[in-house]
């Protein structure tokens, strides 16, 4: 989905041979994120134009402003008085897995709780399914999540859990995106159940090794509740591994009920801590002021699919800490590939207005990637847009489950 991140010094629309300009017109509303965008409504941070255009040369923004003011371009595709938004950041699912696990998902709902034992099945299927397989069910997830208004995603391993399957799992991830996430230390396979430091020494080693060449990040689910997945002291030992070989740190934490997660991504750095559905007052403090580097990350699907309570967005938000939402999309905790469920729930379950989770959708999610080339609609950054079929964002989460969020194609081309 998205390529390696672009630096560009070109933010003019000069053309370069072969390069044409494509004016996207007929914008009804335009959220750019943008908080120093002239003539926008700096309302709630969202930087948002009426009757805008925007310009589109060689796959990232050249121009953005008033449709009445838009320069001369090769090209112009009119979007009849819909929304624009920056393309949604999905900055975390685990979309490399074989199999099916509906039964366990209808089973929490008659009252199972989670604790990580099913991730064992997805290990199964996805060790047994060959390469083009697995290729084919990314590519399956990745153009769903496409339609649904992502532009960039994270894919994180961790269904394959020895050194050939997690390599390969990255291998197929980096074929799909940039954003790719070592997630070996996700549970104990069975096979190390009783040998948890000798797999861990494994994680580290080995397969780090193997994994390293196709991650950008590395990741761990510290959960000392399930037995299944790893301690405070595990956890801090696979991310010193990580970071000593270069990833960046993101961290599952605090997901089943309050832990060390959020202490330890706040402690090492992490970039992101995610779930973050149980924190105590001293959690909040901790991320209040780790706020500039390490951001919480919420994934209010995950919720509705274990029937769990939500995290409190509302106090984060209120306290300073920053937020970032994605789906999680994954076999087990929430098989949905969709950021527009995502808001919905933001804002109807976790007290988020509609602009703050578009933000925390988009810039925050960035945000919590490192990435400053998307998420905010400026000259210069990736044209990475989404299109809604209505006039305005707050559609997102007022018409819920109905599809009127799409990603806009590079050349400023809408699918439909
Ligand atoms: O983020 N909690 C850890 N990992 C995933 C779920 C994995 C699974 O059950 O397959 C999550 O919720
Ligand atoms: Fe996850």
């Amino acid at each position: 989905m998205t390529s390696t991140p672009t630096t560009s010094s070109s933010s003019s629309s000069s053309s370069t041979p072969n390069s044409s300009s494509t004016l996207v017109t007929g914008i009804a509303e335009l959220v750019t994120n943008d908080e120093l965008l002239e003539e926008a409504d700096h309302s709630e941070h969202l930087g948002r134009l009426s009757n805008a255009a925007v310009v589109v040369q060689d796959g990232l923004i050249a121009w953005v402003g008033l449709a009445a003011r838009a320069p001369e371009t090769d090209d112009r595709r009119d979007l009849g008085g819909r929304a624009v938004i920056p393309g949604f950041v999905d900055s975390h699912s685990h979309l490399v897995f074989a199999g099916d696990r509906s039964a366990e998902f209808a089973a929490r709902m008659n009252g199972v709780r989670y604790d990580g034992g099913g991730i064992a099945n997805s290990v199964r299927a996805t060790r047994a399914a060959s390469d083009d397989e697995l290729r084919a069910l990314v590519a399956a997830r990745v153009a769903e999540m496409r339609a649904q208004g992502t532009t960039t995603v994270e894919i994180k391993s961790g269904y394959g859990l020895s050194v050939e399957d997690e390599a390969r799992s990255l291998r197929i991830a980096a074929e799909f995106t940039s954003e790719t996430t070592f997630l070996g230390a996700h549970v104990v396979p069975p096979e190390f159940v009783n040998r948890r430091a000798e797999y861990i020494a494994l994680v580290i080693g080995e397969m780090l090794s193997a994994c390293v060449p196709y991650a950008r990040w590395i990741d761990v689910f510290c959960e000392p509740r399930s037995a299944h997945a790893f301690t405070e002291d595990e956890a801090r030992v696979v991310l010193s591994a990580g970071r000593e070989a270069g990833l960046g740190l993101r961290v599952h934490g605090n997901q089943l009920g309050p832990g060390p997660g959020v202490g330890l991504a706040v402690e090492m750095g992490a970039a992101s801590v995610d779930h973050c559905t149980f924190l105590r007052e001293e959690d909040i403090e901790g991320l209040a002021a780790a706020s500039d580097t390490t951001v919480a990350t919420l994934l209010p699907g995950a919720e509705f699919s274990t029937r769990s309570r939500y995290p409190d967005a509302r106090r984060m938000l209120d306290a300073g800490v920053s937020i970032a939402l994605a789906t999680d999309c994954n076999p087990g905790t929430c098989y949905s590939s969709s950021m527009p469920f995502v808001l919905a729930l933001a804002v109807r379950e976790m007290g988020l207005t509609p602009a703050e989770a578009l933000r925390a959708a988009t810039v925050g999610s960035a945000k919590s990637l490192q990435r400053n080339d998307i998420g905010v609609v400026r000259p210069g950054n990736r044209a990475d847009l989404t299109v809604l079929d209505a006039p305005s964002y707050l559609y997102l989460s007022y018409r819920a489950g109905v599809p009127i969020a799409s990603a806009l194609d590079r050349g400023g081309r809408h699918g439909s």
